[in-house]
């Protein structure tokens, strides 16, 4: 296994274990016959091959050959809108016309690269749960960023992966609050890191 990553917690990026089908239902759900996807981290391409009964063109990147080989085994039943990677997705260059990042990993260290790198070939949406790590949401890549300082109270998710919630007086809290998810830039915990997020 060739593996270039140089943070130590990105070992956990490498952790594979496939996900459950109502996970997978809820990004196909999310899937349209228009889009071109790329899978960041495919696995053994499982879902992969769901999405390519649904999208024009899937292509799917893998770190770890063995596991990809798994999914290729049967490469005669491989559907022919499906393309395969083997690589590391970080520096990999993507695909031109993706219309849609799937980026199913829990512990991704490297969400802000992929956000920016989809965004920089005209992607529009990434469908993730590296983010809030339980369910699925779908980022808008093309939507513009409030500054972290700009948000009174409320929900909040970073490029940077972070997310939570501003306190505020609690006479100032309504259910409301709880529908919406302020797309930020600066917050905390780019701050502590160093990692500057552009507003564009
Ligand atoms: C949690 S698994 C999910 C696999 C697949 N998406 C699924 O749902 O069945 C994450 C996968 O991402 C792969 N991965 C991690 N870092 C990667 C990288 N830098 N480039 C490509 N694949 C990567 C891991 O090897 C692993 O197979």
């Amino acid at each position: 296994m060739d593996v270039n990553l140089t943070q130590e917690d990105s070992v956990w990026e490498l952790m594979w274990a496939p996900y459950d089908q109502p996970t997978y239902q809820s990004v196909l759900d999310l899937i349209y016959p228009d889009d071109v996807v790329l899978e960041i981290g495919a696995g053994d391409l499982r879902l992969a091959r769901q999405i390519a009964r649904i999208a024009r063109r899937v292509y799917a990147i893998e770190i770890q050959r063995e596991i990809l080989d798994q999914g290729l085994s049967d490469r005669a039943a491989l559907p022919a809108n499906l393309t395969v990677f083997p690589g590391d997705a970080c520096p990999l260059p993507f695909p031109r016309g993706v219309s849609v990042g799937v980026l199913l990993m829990r512990h991704c260290t490297h969400f802000t690269l992929y956000a920016e790198r989809l965004k920089s070939i005209g992607c529009k949406r990434l469908i993730t749960n590296s983010r809030w790590r339980l369910g699925v949401e779908v980022v808008d890549l093309l939507a513009s960023r409030e500054s972290f300082d700009s948000v009174r109270m409320g929900w909040y998710a970073c490029w940077c992966g972070a997310v939570g919630f501003i306190p505020g007086p609690v006479e100032s809290y309504s259910a409301k609050m709880d529908q919406i998810v302020h797309e930020v830039s600066s917050c905390p915990r780019c701050s502590s890191s160093g990692q500057s997020i552009s507003l564009s």
